[in-house]
Parts: structure tokens; sequence; C-alpha cells
């Protein structure tokens, strides 16, 4: 079926059948979503997309490079190929993940409290990680500006340290990001 054969058919189709759940519940009585559920909507979407693939990198790529040949790892990096697709997700999905965060933040104004507080500024951090160290030490790394050797070798080490920082940071960010609204740690 149509659905099923492109990724991006199904992402629609997925909006779809939440707007058709949406409208049925609001004929039925139930409650319309406003903006800010939208946006927080959004933002969890785009935080499991950014997320998903911090975690795919660290537990899964990263730990089976060292198995991979280097004529197999010049398909993964080459245009199109998996690991230029999957840093492109990677980070628009904080991209997005951020913008969103902050348009939520902005909606709550004073009423945004510690625990939220917290994790945004995690999640700046990691944001930044991604777009200033990250993102850029994988373009030497993947082929897309000139690198040397060794350029490419401190690159990747940059990359990792920012890449595992991230990881640490992410676990505290989605304590803080779930306490904020059903179990204030700090406020
Ligand atoms: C990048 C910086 C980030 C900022 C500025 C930010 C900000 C916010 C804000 C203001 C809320 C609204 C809280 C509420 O509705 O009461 C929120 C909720 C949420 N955030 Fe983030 N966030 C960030 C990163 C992330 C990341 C990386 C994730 C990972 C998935 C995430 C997951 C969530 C979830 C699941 C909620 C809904 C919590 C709930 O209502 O139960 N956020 N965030």
């Amino acid at each position: 079926m149509f659905i099923f054969k492109n990724h991006k058919v199904s992402i629609i189709t997925g909006f779809v059948l939440s707007f058709i759940l949406i409208a049925i519940a609001a004929v039925s009585g139930g409650n319309l979503p406003d903006h800010f559920d939208m946006a927080r909507w959004m933002h969890f979407m785009a935080g499991i997309v950014w997320i998903g693939l911090l975690y795919y990198f660290n537990f899964v790529q990263v730990p089976s490079f060292p198995h991979v040949s280097a004529e197999t790892k010049k398909d993964l990096f080459q245009e199109n190929g998996l690991v230029l697709r999957a840093l492109w997700w990677f980070r628009w999905g904080a991209m997005f993940t951020l913008i969103s965060g902050l348009a939520l933040m902005g909606a709550m104004g004073a009423s945004a409290g510690m625990d939220i507080r917290i994790g945004a500024l995690f999640g700046i951090i990691m944001w930044a990680n991604v777009w200033f160290v990250i993102w850029p030490a994988q373009r030497k790394i993947v082929g897309v500006v000139e690198a040397s050797a060794d350029e490419k070798a401190s690159a990747a080490k940059r990359a990792l340290i920012a890449s595992r920082l991230n990881v640490i940071l992410s676990i505290p960010l989605l304590l803080f990001m779930a306490s904020s609204a059903h179990f204030p740690i700090f406020n």
C-alpha cells in the first residue's frame, strides 16, 4: 500500500490520522488542542528525532564502526548515504526541538519553573554542541570539507566527547522536562 512505500508519506499519514482523531474527539465533546498543545506535540516529536539519533550514534554506530571496512565506510559516508542522512535528521531535529522549546518557554512566561529552566539549559548546551562542535567536526570526518588525516582524527575525538557529553546531559534533561509538568522536583 502507498502509505508504506515512502517514509514521507508515512509521516503525513500519521498527521492525517492524528487530525482525524482530534476531529472525532471534538465533535463528540472532547477538547481541541490549542497552539500551545500543538507546539508541545511538535516539540517532543522533534526531541525524539534528535535524541533517538543521538542514542543511535552512541549506542549503535560508533561501537560498530571499528568492525566496518574502509571501503564500506566510503559508501556510508557518500552524499545521500547513511551517515549524512542520519546527521541531517539529527541536526535539524535539534534545531526544531530548540525552537519549539523556546517558543513554549516564551508562552509560559514567568510560570516556567526551575525544572524546565534546568532542562532547557541542558538542551541549549546540547544544541550548541550539535551545531558548533559535532556537525563541523563531522563535515571533516565525512569529507564534506577537505581535511588532512590528522585533522580528521582530532575532529573525531572532539565530536565523540561532545556527543558523549550530550548522552550524559540528555538523561537529566528528560527527567526535568517530564518533572516540570508532572512531579516538580525544584519547584
Ligand atoms: C533544546 C532545549 C529545550 C527547551 C528550551 C525545552 C523546553 C520545553 C518546555 C518549555 C516545555 C513545556 C513544559 C510544559 O508543557 O509544561 C517542554 C516540554 C517537553 N519537552 Fe522540552 N525543551 C528542550 C529540549 C527537549 C528535548 C531534547 C526533549 C527530548 C525528547 C524534550 C522533551 C520534552 C517533553 C517530552 C515535554 C513534555 C513534558 C510534558 O508535558 O509532560 N525537550 N520542553
